[in-house]
């Protein structure tokens, strides 16, 4: 294939040759470095691998070679991984590189007709990349720390600490810059794969509550002023390892809902977590899709009723942490 044989390479043992081997057979010749590599004992396999690592074209030219000798399930399961890689990139992956590896998956993906949800979920997260939707801009990254922000922790558990379940509420509308508010504090929790795939229904109307309070069978839920539905895409997720759709729904719903009730708690506001997709018919939840005009692959995962309340209720007991931790602090 390249004029350039193992007992070539195995012979000069010198990455000088090697190196003006490449340059001469241009890109054919890496593939052809690679597959020989194999064939190599350790030590010219190491100084061939020092020379050729840092050249990105090789890199390329290796992917490329890797991808073509690649079944259509493993061309799936790498989308899937370098797809996961990319989303990472806070383990130190270099994203341009990995970025080339998904784009190049994806091309042969296209080439084969290779039908996937991991693929489609690949294609939509390398269109997202390019458009530069997968990471926020620098200045938005979190600081660099290495000490404990103390101020910071306390902060957080008084607010942990105030926020309590209110279920009764005075008439008092919440302005909708607040609601707004609270649902972007829900859009920074953490989702499977950054997959954000919740929704939210927002209810303030006396009839729609009078309906959800029936149908859940909690009155309270009548008389509260803004009622926001979690809801989660559940097409995003499929049966396969890349996130279960039986149980990550619920998980990436339930860290939208921790935000929610803690930002209420944070503005002052009384909340209360409703359960929903756990204690509601079969039959009901169909209905509850149909009355608000939702897409049947959405998941009802819970309420959260919120809003003004005037009267300060007596807080659950929690336990001593003590009780509550196997291992040590
Ligand atoms: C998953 C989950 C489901 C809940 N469902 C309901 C519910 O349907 N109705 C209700 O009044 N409270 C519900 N709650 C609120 C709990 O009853 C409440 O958090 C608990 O009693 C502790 O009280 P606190 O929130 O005031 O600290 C739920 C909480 C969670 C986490």
């Amino acid at each position: 294939m390249v004029g350039i044989s193992v007992e070539e390479i195995q012979k000069s043992k010198k990455v000088f040759n090697l190196e003006r081997a490449i340059y001469s057979k241009g890109a054919q010749a890496s593939f052809f470095v690679y597959r020989v590599l194999n064939k190599l004992d350790r030590v010219t396999k190491n100084s061939i691998s020092a020379f050729v690592r840092p050249k990105k074209w090789t890199y390329r030219c290796w992917i490329r070679y890797k991808i073509k000798g690649s079944t259509d399930d493993q061309i799936i399961a790498m989308v899937g991984d370098r797809c996961h890689k990319l989303l990472q990139m806070a383990l130190g992956q270099r994203i341009e590189e990995n970025a080339y590896f998904v784009s190049t998956l994806l091309r042969e993906a296209e080439s084969r007709k290779i039908k996937s949800r991991v693929v489609n979920w690949g294609k939509k997260l390398h269109e997202d990349y390019k458009a530069g939707k997968v990471y926020q801009p620098t200045e938005l990254s979190i600081a660099e720390s290495e000490e404990v922000d103390h101020a910071g922790l306390e902060a957080f558990y008084e607010l942990t600490k105030k926020r309590q379940s209110i279920r009764r509420f005075l008439p008092k509308d919440v302005p909708s810059e607040v609601v707004g508010k609270i649902l972007a504090c829900a859009l920074e929790s953490p989702s499977s794969c950054n997959r954000q795939s919740w929704r939210f229904l927002v209810i303030r109307d006396p009839i729609k509550k009078e309906y959800l309070a029936k149908i859940r069978n909690v009155q309270f839920l009548a008389n509260t002023p803004v009622i926001i539905c979690v809801l989660v895409n559940s097409e995003v997720y499929s049966n396969n390892g890349q996130g279960d759709k039986r149980i990550t729904p619920i998980m990436d719903g339930s860290a939208a809902m921790t935000h929610l009730v803690l930002a209420s708690a944070a503005a002052g506001l009384g909340s209360c977590w409703t359960n929903f997709a756990a204690s509601i018919s079969p039959e009901n939840m169909q209905n509850f899709k149909k009355y608000f005009n939702l897409p049947e692959s959405m998941v009802a995962v819970s309420l959260v009723a919120l809003g003004f309340y005037d009267k300060k209720f007596p807080k659950p007991f929690r336990d001593n942490i003590d009780s509550h931790v196997f291992g040590e602090l």
